[in-house]
């Protein structure tokens, strides 16, 4: 703590804090436009002027000192405030009543009030560019841009896509895209950082533009008509009044603008924001205090919503009927499911039906399905969609570190000194937390080691990148955990303080020499030793992994050697270490800890154990079933054996995602009864019996778990569309059909119902969830929550973890001479999934309107194909008819195609096997013979794909060099500026 008189009040800052913050803090006032709390000190605007100790500075860019004596409203400052802000204005005109961005939080506005300015003493000037209505989401106005750079530091040091950047040297300047490209041909990502910071409305979201405001959907020559007005009146009256209209203006507006906070819809990083509706119209998604996310998203979180008001919308339940479905009442479709499930339980028995519930629905939802299957129905018969990424890598950190969730939080990624990703595309699958490792990387010289088959962006930023064979990860990991063990480079004293199982592991690593290693992973030993080095001098390490490990026959051994490895170092129970398999659905972590699954109750508590039992069978006053159910994979062959004859599947689209698609879309068309709840009329929907509509996540309350197992709220933005439900009631309707007596009149009764059964939520409830509030699991009653796990104890009875053998076996469905080529898939950016939510939405259909197949640049030309070129992939399997990407992101005879397709989706590819542990297909193990069609057309991703554009990487705005053009002086009259900079 430091002393610090503040106009003539002693206070109290913190080590390091800037003292715009500490006035800020403190209750006092000073002006500030370019400072933004969590961009850091930018230093454009200079009207941040404070007298300190006798001389101007900024107080954005310095740091309290004890014993400082700082004025903000000396005749000094206050002069330099106003002079700085008069060179803002210059480059703003100010016509907030008829501005969409007049809504009592822009910066300008507030400053002209804050500062009392009357009149424009440097006189406007419009420069000589033209708005930018290029990207279909935003659009740029440079005679609006007050130049103050939060974009640029927002896009090259937040996001880290490096797009934007200000031309200082110009006379006229202003915010590049690729150093001078129209936005939509530029490498913007669309993820909305800058759209998010600016201070006034020269970027902004096209959903505002003309719907904000009372006055602003006026025509543009009415608008500029009342533009002129303002101005003309202005030298008279001055902004004071003008700026009371406008306030009045936007006392209206806060009558019909409803802003409600939410949870991200999409990925696992649990991004949360305000969404601004009026009506059902979405103005705007603004993010802000989201404890994973702050400013940040990506591009479905910002802009992806097109499918809650798209007219495809299912808004009644359907029955089939003679091969056609018709509408029906729900009181009729209701009545029919309960009709059936009963007639095929008594018929067949309980374990004749099976449940899956949704990664997309909220955890109370995924509780009350699985209390549907056990408590009403008597099967353990659920699953959900974890199945198919996740559950390996649980069952890894289950077999060594006890639960099954990221160890830290995603803040720990971001400290780490080192950080190694493992089969993921983070910058494409969870944008956000490679926000955070790019900005790391860029600017706190974290390391970052990537293994993959694709050199994506990750891997192109990557110190080491390595491109092992496919399937060939476990085999160095091995190596790398081998030679540290073998060079003295462990972490002894943490292994014998909290490690068992050594003598046996270390047994278990002897086939993977470096010199084995090399030769089955296609690495060099020099590439295996250095991982290993920069392991060992790492003071701390996390590793990061997705479906890339996951999805093989050893996925849960892959995941279990990462852990391994991070034991052996001493990388768990400290800040910036740990294990981070990347949650795939926003809520795929709380599907599973919320007990729909086929072996365990709520919080993974066994169905075995008789305790556990009891304690539900009192709670929820029925008989449980006692054997483990059958998990999704195990559906389908049920379903194919006859075994398994009724399904009640929710928001899953289970026939194109599930691999061997072919194989699981004829399991369904043999089942006797099968009820689908969707939003939309998914490929799925085409087996049904009943279709029932279901709400998303805008329409309803409840709360997601995101992948650093992060319970969050989201609350009802707004009201189911006419004929849909929120999920958990129709499941409630459901279950009373069936004879339940359910009373949940919320799903904070349903919560507290499950805090009260699961020790793992014990503390959860909505109050303590309010608003931005949030929960890392394990929550203990009393609310304590667990942020980073294992700081005393690992999750076993003796409190060690276990190093747990893996061997390596091998791929299954190897190339050979008939499919000769290997078959990678995975995700895009822009596209969560299959898209059957993002297609909806008409900006990412645009940038990204279809499916392809990635040919490396050597394949291509050995093949004769080219971007555009039709091809036909045929697998053991199935086959699929794609255009051609050639890009060197793929590799030689490696292929990747991604999932974003409904019509063509790369499953009718995947094979049947598994990983024998989970039952997790081997997505990832496929061998596929291409053939060349004749047909060539267009490539099937347009120029205007931000992978076309060209980023200009720089340190952030660069404001010095804006300090150094010849018209620039710091105001004040330059008098004992002390320019502190806090940033290199
Ligand atoms: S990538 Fe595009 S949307 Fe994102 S901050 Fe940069 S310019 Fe803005
Ligand atoms: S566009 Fe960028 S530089 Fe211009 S006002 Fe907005 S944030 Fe500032
Ligand atoms: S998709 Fe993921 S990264 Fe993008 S905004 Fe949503 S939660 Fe955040
Ligand atoms: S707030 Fe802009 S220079 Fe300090």
């Amino acid at each position: 703590m430091s002393n610090v008189e503040i106009d003539g009040f002693r206070q109290e800052a913190h080590a390091d804090e800037l003292l715009i913050d500490l006035i800020n803090r403190t209750g006092g006032s000073v002006p500030h436009v370019c400072y933004h709390p969590q961009l850091g000190p930018v230093q454009t605007c200079d009207t941040c002027m404070v007298e300190a100790n006798g001389v101007l500075i900024r107080a954005c860019a310095t740091a309290a000192a004890d014993g400082m004596t700082v004025s903000t409203k000396s005749a000094k400052a206050a002069a330099a405030q106003v002079e700085a802000f008069d060179r803002i204005l210059s480059n703003h005109m100010l016509y907030c009543t008829v501005c969409d961005n007049n809504n009592g939080n822009c910066t300008v506005h507030n400053t002209t009030k804050l500062l009392a300015i009357e009149h424009q003493r440097i006189p406007f000037r419009t420069k000589p560019y033209e708005v930018d209505n290029t990207n279909p989401f935003y659009r740029y106005d440079p005679d609006q841009c007050i130049l103050c750079g939060r974009c640029v530091e927002a896009c090259q040091n937040v996001e880290v896509n490096e797009t934007l950047s200000i031309n200082w040297e110009d006379p006229n300047p202003r915010v590049l895209w690729d150093g001078g490209s129209i936005i939509g041909e530029s490498s913007c990502v669309s993820c909305g950082h800058c759209v998010t910071v600016c201070p006034c409305n020269a970027l902004m979201e096209k959903t505002m533009l003309g719907h904000a405001g009372f006055l602003t959907s006026l025509k543009k020559s009415a608008l500029s008509g009342m533009i002129e007005v303002v101005k003309g009146i202005e030298p008279e009256t001055g902004y004071g009044s003008i700026l009371q209209v406008s306030e009045a203006e936007h006392a209206m507006r806060e009558h019909r603008i409803r802003k409600t906070k939410t949870v991200c819809t999409y990925c696992g990083v649990g991004c949360s924001f305000d969404v601004w509706t009026k009506d059902r119209h979405i103005l705007k998604v603004a993010p802000e205090h989201g404890p994973a996310n702050g400013i940040s998203t990506c591009i479905k979180g910002k802009f992806g919503w097109g499918h809650i008001n798209s007219e495809d919308r299912l808004t009644a339940p359907l029955i089939r009927e003679d091969g056609k479905f018709r509408q029906a009442s729900w009181d009729e479709a209701l009545g029919l499911v309960a009709r059936r499930l009963l007639e095929i339980k008594d018929k067949d028995g309980a374990d004749a039906l099976a449940f899956i519930s949704s990664s997309k629905c909220t955890n109370e939802e995924s509780y009350v399905m699985q209390k549907l299957a056990r408590a009403v129905i008597g099967t353990n018969n659920v699953d959900n969609c974890s199945r198919y990424c996740q559950s390996p890598a649980t069952v890894g950190l289950f077999r060594t570190v006890g639960y099954g969730g990221d160890s830290g939080s995603i803040s720990d990624i971001e400290k780490a000194d080192l950080v190694v990703i493992i089969g993921s595309n983070t910058a494409e699958s969870h944008p956000v937390i490679a926000t955070r490792v790019k900005s790391s990387h860029k600017l706190d010289g974290q390391k970052l080691i990537v293994s993959d088959l694709r050199e994506h962006e990750m891997a192109r930023r990557a110190n080491l990148f390595l491109h092992p064979k496919p399937a060939t990860d476990l085999i160095w990991i091995n190596a790398v955990s081998r030679y540290l063990l073998d060079q003295g480079l462990a972490n002894t004293k943490f292994l014998n303080e909290w490690v068992n199982g050594q003598e046996e592991f270390r047994k278990s690593l002897e086939p993977f020499s470096l010199e084995a290693a090399a030769r089955l992973t296609g690495l060099s030993e020099r590439t295996i030793r250095t991982v290993a080095q920069m392991v060992a001098e790492a003071k701390s390490t996390c590793i990061l992994w997705a479906m890339g490990v996951t999805q093989h026959t050893q996925g849960s051994d892959i995941s279990t050697a990462i852990s391994n490895l991070l034991l052996i170092t001493g990388n768990y129970m400290r800040p910036g270490t740990g294990a981070y398999p990347l949650r795939g659905h926003n809520n795929v972590q709380g599907a599973s800890d919320h007990g729909s699954m086929p072996n365990s109750l709520p919080g993974y508590q066994s169905v075995d154990d008789p305790e556990v039992r009891q304690r539900f069978e009192t709670g929820w006053n029925v008989k449980l079933p006692t054997s483990k159910g059958l998990d999704n994979h195990q559906m389908v062959e049920a379903i194919h054996e006859g075994k398994l004859k009724a399904m009640y599947l929710i928001g899953e689209e289970m026939s194109i995602v599930d691999s061997n698609a072919n194989y699981v879309g004829a399991a369904f068309e043999k089942l006797d009864f099968f009820v689908v709840q969707d939003v939309f009329f998914s490929n799925t929907c085409r087996y049904a019996d009943v279709v029932l509509p279901g709400a998303p996540s805008l329409e309803k309350e409840g709360t997601f778990t995101s992948t650093e197992r992060r319970i969050q709220r989201l609350y009802q933005v707004l009201e189911p569309l006419a004929g849909c439900k929120p999920d958990w009631k129709i499941i409630q309707d459901v279950a009373n059909q069936l004879g339940a007596g359910w009373h949940y009149r919320h799903p904070s009764e349903i919560m507290d119902e499950i805090a009260s059964l699961t020790p793992m939520f014990a503390g959860v409830n909505y109050e303590r969830l309010a608003g931005y509030k949030s929960l890392q699991w394990p929550v203990a009653a009393d609310g304590t929550d667990e942020p980073l796990l294992y700081t005393k104890r690992f999750a076993f009875p003796d409190g060690k973890a276990n190093l747990f053998p893996v061997s390596w076996i091998g791929p299954t469905d190897p190339p050979n001479a008939e499919f000769d080529l290997h078959l990678n898939n995975g995700r895009l950016l822009e596209h969560f999934h299959e898209g059957n939510l993002t297609y909806r939405t008409d900006g990412i259909r645009e940038k990204t309107p279809d499916t392809f197949v990635e040919v490396s640049p050597e394949l291509a030309e050995e093949r004769g194909i080219q971007s555009g070129t039709w091809v036909q992939l045929i697998s053991r399997y199935g086959k699929v008819r794609v255009r051609a990407l050639v890009t060197d992101r793929v590799q030689g005879k490696e292929l990747y195609m991604p999932m974003n397709s409904v019509e063509t989706p790369v499953n009718r590819l995947t094979s049947s096997h598994t990983d024998p542990a989970t039952n997790t297909p081997a997505y990832k193990e496929s061998s596929v013979h291409m053939k060349v069609l004749a047909e060539v057309s267009e490539s099937p991703l347009p120029r205007i794909n931000s992978r076309f554009g060209h980023p200009t990487p720089q340190n952030g705005v660069e404001v010095e060099r804006k300090w150094k053009r010849a018209d620039y002086a710091p105001p004040g009259n330059g008098n004992g500026l002390v320019q502190l900079q806090t940033k290199q």
